[in-house]
């Protein structure tokens, strides 16, 4: 039987390119990044060389990613390293679970939080997120793009509206990243999440982004990895794997593959409503 994957939400194959990138670092280039000999050297020139297209990715430096095992960790590490109890936290009712529970736990631990709702196409109200501003917000956490809707949320506004009120904004970007462009200057985020296996690299690695001067209480304790913001040995083959698979969003995004395939999105969505009783939820 022919089957036709139709899920890159859920998770991307990793493309032939990022695992030839990745073979030669299960064996022969095998160092541990922090090692001052040679086979430690060449793995911490990869790494560097990964972090380097996350940036460009994102529109970033490369000081400013660091490299996480995923979505959820990042989304944990961003929210979790930032408030303390008092804080107040504002959120929106249809994030990831990778951020919602993480705020509900953060509100057993003494931090208030703020659910704002969406309306009916799934969309956020920037007016929503204003309104519920307090003296004590510490941050606002609002998705790019949303993992079963697909609707993209108006993060420039919302980067707005924290920076007015000068406090700190994260953007989960998993669903978004190497589908849609991201520059975090005019989203205007100081921390942004991304997955590799939403982007054809594999599972278990990601990155997020934190602004330069963001200080982030880390959730590992251990080596002075990451710029001590993630201790932990780095999974150097899925850094390379995300490197490269960064690199090819980005030169995807100059063909203008970005623009086909939602046309082609477009083509289907209007194919399928030719069918009887088909609709749009909302
Ligand atoms: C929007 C969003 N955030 C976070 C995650 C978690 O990412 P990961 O699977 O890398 O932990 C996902 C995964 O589906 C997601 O869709």
């Amino acid at each position: 039987m022919l089957r036709l994957y139709l899920d890159n939400n859920a998770t991307t194959p990793v493309l032939p390119e990022v695992f030839d990138a990745m073979r030669p670092y299960f064996d022969e280039r095998f160092g541990n990044a922090s090692s001052i000999h040679h086979h430690g050297q060449e793995t911490r020139a990869a790494v560097e060389r990964a972090r380097d297209s996350v940036a460009s990715l994102l529109g970033c430096r490369a000081a400013e990613v660091v490299f996480t095992s995923g979505g959820t960790e990042g989304d944990n590490l961003a929210i979790a390293g930032l408030t303390s109890p008092g804080d107040h936290i504002i959120t929106s009712s249809i994030e990831h679970h990778a951020v919602l529970l993480t705020c509900k736990h953060l509100e057993e631990t003494g931090c208030d939080v703020s659910y704002v709702p969406v309306d009916g196409r799934g969309l956020v109200d920037p007016d929503d997120v204003r309104r519920a501003l307090r003296p004590n917000t510490k941050l606002i956490s609002i998705m790019m793009a949303n993992n079963e809707t697909g609707v993209l949320q108006p993060v420039a506004e919302i980067g707005k509206i924290a920076a007015e009120a000068d406090i700190y904004f994260h953007s989960d970007a998993v669903q978004a990243a190497g589908k849609i462009a991201i520059d975090v200057n005019q989203i205007g985020c100081d921390l942004l999440t991304i997955s590799g296996h939403k982007l054809h690299a594999p599972q278990g690695v990601g990155a997020l982004y934190v602004r330069k001067g963001t200080q982030l209480e880390p959730m590992l304790y251990g080596g002075s990895h990451e710029r001590s913001r993630r201790a932990g040995t780095e999974n150097v083959p899925g850094i390379v794997g995300l490197g490269k698979a960064a690199e090819l969003a980005r030169a995807g995004f100059e063909r203008g593959d970005d623009l086909k395939m939602a046309a082609a999105r477009d083509h289907l969505e209007r194919e399928l409503l030719e069918i009887e009783a088909t609709g749009i939820n909302g």
